[in-house]
């Protein structure tokens, strides 16, 4: 009995430290344009690490190399333990039903209603056929980013706010096992940037959701992050937690934070 309460605890704390995304030594060049040098970041299961970064410094490429969309020139990138570059069509289908990605513009189906946007997912990547259970599951994420009332909404009626909320639902549904978020609240009114943010957290603690999230919203980034890296100039410059990092000794790391926090 003892035993196997040992063996209970290590279990838990063995996929506590699990590695769920494993980015190592990437560089990746468009022509010229050497925008990622020699990248390495492990996220585990269960964090959420926050990118800060400027525009312009590879922090969208870095997570479309975690999904497969791009290819590092050099490094590996390993999801789950397998090597995104090694993927056939099939696997990286696959990867992506573990991997949600919330895209810098969060794009939903202009034609399409918001509730058939947040259908689509769950009738073709997801399989299901029950009809209640998609209804309810559709109904239940559109309460967690308040948006129930716009469920009959086209995309072109919704507000900006609106559309990004959901645009994250879309994203959340299939309740991915690993969130990649790229600029969440970016456009979002100081209240709206709040609640998304919450909702990432609450993604984290009810789901065990391992995430990365791109900000350059710091209030986004003290209430989500576990972790913080720094993005500077296509490498890493810093790595700690919010508070470590804004109370940096070293001025630029200090500089990516700014009075309100
Ligand atoms: N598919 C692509 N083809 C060519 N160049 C690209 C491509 N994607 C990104 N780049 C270039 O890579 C660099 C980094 O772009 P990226 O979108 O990753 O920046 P970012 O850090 O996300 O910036 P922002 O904060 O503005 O979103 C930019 O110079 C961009 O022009
Ligand atoms: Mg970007």
């Amino acid at each position: 009995m003892e035993t196997a309460t040992k063996h209970t605890k290590e279990n838990k704390q063995a996929l506590k430290n699990e590695v769920v995304v494993d980015i190592d030594h990437i560089s990746k060049s468009f022509g010229n344009n050497e925008v990622l040098k020699d990248i390495s970041l492990k996220l585990k299961r269960g964090e959420n690490v926050v990118i800060l970064g400027k525009s312009g410094q590879g922090k969208s490429v870095t997570i479309q190399c975690i999904v497969g969309l791009l290819i590092p020139d050099k490094g590996i990138v390993k999801v789950f333990g397998d090597d995104v570059g090694e993927m056939d069509a099939d696997e990286l289908k696959e990867l992506r039903t573990k991997v949600g990605f919330l895209f810098q513009g969060g794009a939903l189906y202009d034609s399409m209603t918001v509730r058939d946007n947040l259908e689509f997912p769950l009738t073709r990547v997801l399989k299901l056929t029950d009809q209640a259970e998609i209804d309810k599951r559709i109904e239940d994420v559109l309460d967690g980013v308040g948006l129930l009332d716009a469920i009959d909404k086209m995309p072109s009626d919704l507000s900006g706010g609106m559309r990004k909320r959901a645009g994250l639902a879309r994203t959340m549904i299939v309740r991915p096992e690993i969130m990649l978020y790229d600029e969440p609240t970016t456009g979002l009114d100081p209240i709206t940037s709040r609640e998304i943010s919450e909702l990432i957290l609450e993604m984290q603690k009810k789901h065990k959701t391992s995430s990365i999230i791109i900000t350059h919203d710091m209030e986004c980034a003290k209430i989500t992050a576990d972790r913080v890296v720094i993005m500077n100039e296509g490498t890493y410059i810093a790595e700690g937690s919010f508070d470590e990092l804004k109370n940096s000794e070293d001025t630029l790391v200090r500089s990516f934070f700014n009075e309100t926090t």
